[in-house]
C-alpha cells in the first residue's frame, strides 16, 4: 500500500509516499480502507518536533484521524464494508496512522456511521467535530442564549464551533490575529481582531472556547463574565503550558476553568455529531481538498496556514 513515513524531523517539503505491506489484523484490531482523512496542526507539530518524543513510535505512518470501511473485521461484529470514522487514542503516534491506503486500527477508537455524507464531507468530522462538541457540550455546557467566544477562531476548529454555536442558538463573538482575516468570521455574530488583550474590549461572554491557549489564556479568563466558563482546547499561540500559574489570583472569583482533549471520542458523540449535522443540514466546512498523490502539497500548506479551514486528503 502507499503511505506516508517518517521517522525524524520532517519539514513539509520533505513529505513523501513510500511502499508499505498491507497491515495484518490481529485480535481488537480492524484493518480500515481509508477513504478520506483530515489533516490537523497536531501532525505539523509531530513532523516538525514532537517526533523526537520518546513515546512517539518511529518510523511512523502519520494521521490521526481518517474516515473509511472495514476491509477486514478481525474479531469484531462489524462486516466487511461497514462505514467507519476513526480518530485519536495514539493514532499516528504510538501506532501507524491514517497517511496510507490502509489502518490498522484498535476497535476502541474506530465508530461505525450511518450517513448520506461524501467521504470528503466526513473526512472534516471526525477530530475537529469531536474536538468541537466535546468543548462546547461537555465543558463549556453550551445553550441556547449563551454569549460565546471563540479565541483564535480562524481554524477548522474555530469554524466547526462557529458553525455548532450558531446552529444552537447562540450569540458568537469570533477572533483572529490578522486583521485581513477578520472578513472569513462573518458567520458569527461578532468578529473582533485580537491583539493579546480582550479583557475589557468584550462584554456580555458567558462562555470562551480558548484555541490560542496558555498564550493569552490569562486575559481569557479576565474577559468573560463572572460566572462564565472558559474550556482550554487549542495551542495556536505555540504556548503550552502556564508556568507559574497561580490559580488563586488568576482564575477571578467565579470563573471557571476546563479544557478538553479528543483522545477518548465516543460512538454517543460521534453519533449525536452526525445527527446534528443531519438535522441542521451542514455541510462540514473543508478548507481544502487535495489527492493523497499530492500529500507533500497538503503538508505545505498546513504548514503555511495558508487554508482557511479543515484539509482532507481524498484516498
Ligand atoms: N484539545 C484537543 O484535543 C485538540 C484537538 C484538536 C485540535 N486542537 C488544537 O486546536 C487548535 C486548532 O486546531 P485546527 O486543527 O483546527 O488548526 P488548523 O485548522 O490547522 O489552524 C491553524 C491556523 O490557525 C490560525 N490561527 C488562528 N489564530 C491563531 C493564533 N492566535 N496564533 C497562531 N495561529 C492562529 C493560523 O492561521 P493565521 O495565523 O493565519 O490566523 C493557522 O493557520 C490547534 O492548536 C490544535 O492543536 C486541540
Amino acid at each position: 500500500m502507499k503511505a506516508v513515513v517518517i521517522n525524524g524531523i520532517t519539514p513539509a517539503e520533505q513529505v513523501c509516499i513510500s511502499e508499505l505491506p498491507v497491515p495484518q489484523v490481529k485480535p481488537g484490531w480492524v484493518l480500515v480502507r481509508v477513504r478520506a482523512f483530515g489533516m490537523n496542526h497536531s501532525e505539523q507539530i509531530l513532523r516538525l518536533q514532537e517526533i523526537e518524543a520518546p513515546y512517539i513510535q518511529k518510523p511512523v505512518v502519520p494521521g490521526i484521524e481518517c474516515v473509511g470501511e472495514i476491509e477486514n473485521p478481525s474479531d469484531s461484529s462489524w462486516a466487511k464494508g461497514q462505514r467507519v470514522v476513526a480518530l485519536m487514542g495514539g493514532m499516528g503516534r504510538s501506532f501507524n496512522g491514517s497517511y496510507a491506503e490502509y489502518a490498522l486500527l484498535p476497535v476502541r477508537q474506530v465508530f461505525p456511521v450511518n450517513t448520506a455524507l461524501s467521504w470528503e464531507a466526513l473526512g472534516a468530522v471526525p477530530e475537529t467535530w469531536f474536538t468541537a462538541w466535546g468543548s462546547l457540550f461537555e465543558c463549556l455546557r453550551l445553550e441556547a442564549g449563551d454569549t460565546l467566544l471563540i479565541r483564535g477562531a480562524t481554524c477548522a476548529l474555530g469554524y466547526a464551533a462557529i458553525a455548532i454555536a450558531k446552529a444552537q442558538g447562540c450569540k458568537v463573538i469570533a477572533t483572529t490575529h490578522r486583521a485581513e482575516k477578520l472578513s472569513l468570521l462573518e458567520s458569527a455574530d461578532e468578529a473582533v481582531l485580537d491583539d493579546g488583550r480582550l479583557t475589557g474590549r468584550i462584554h456580555g461572554a458567558n462562555k470562551a472556547l480558548d484555541l490560542v491557549g496558555p498564550k493569552f489564556l490569562r486575559d481569557t479568563l479576565t474577559t468573560v463574565d463572572r460566572g462564565g466558563i472558559v474550556c482550554d482546547t487549542g495551542v495556536l499561540g505555540g504556548v503550552y503550558a502556564l508556568n507559574g500559574f497561580d490559580p488563586i489570583k488568576e482564575i477571578p472569583n467565579g470563573v471557571y476553568l476546563t479544557g478538553f482533549f479528543s483522545n477518548t471520542p465516543t460512538q454517543a458523540a460521534i453519533d449525536e455529531i452526525l445527527a446534528f449535522l443531519n438535522k441542521h443540514r451542514i455541510d462540514p466546512p473543508r478548507g481544502a481538498v487535495y489527492d493523497f498523490a499530492d500529500i507533500r502539497n497538503a503538508c505545505i500548506a498546513l504548514d503555511q496556514g495558508k487554508i482557511n479551514g479543515k484539509i482532507v486528503i481524498r484516498v
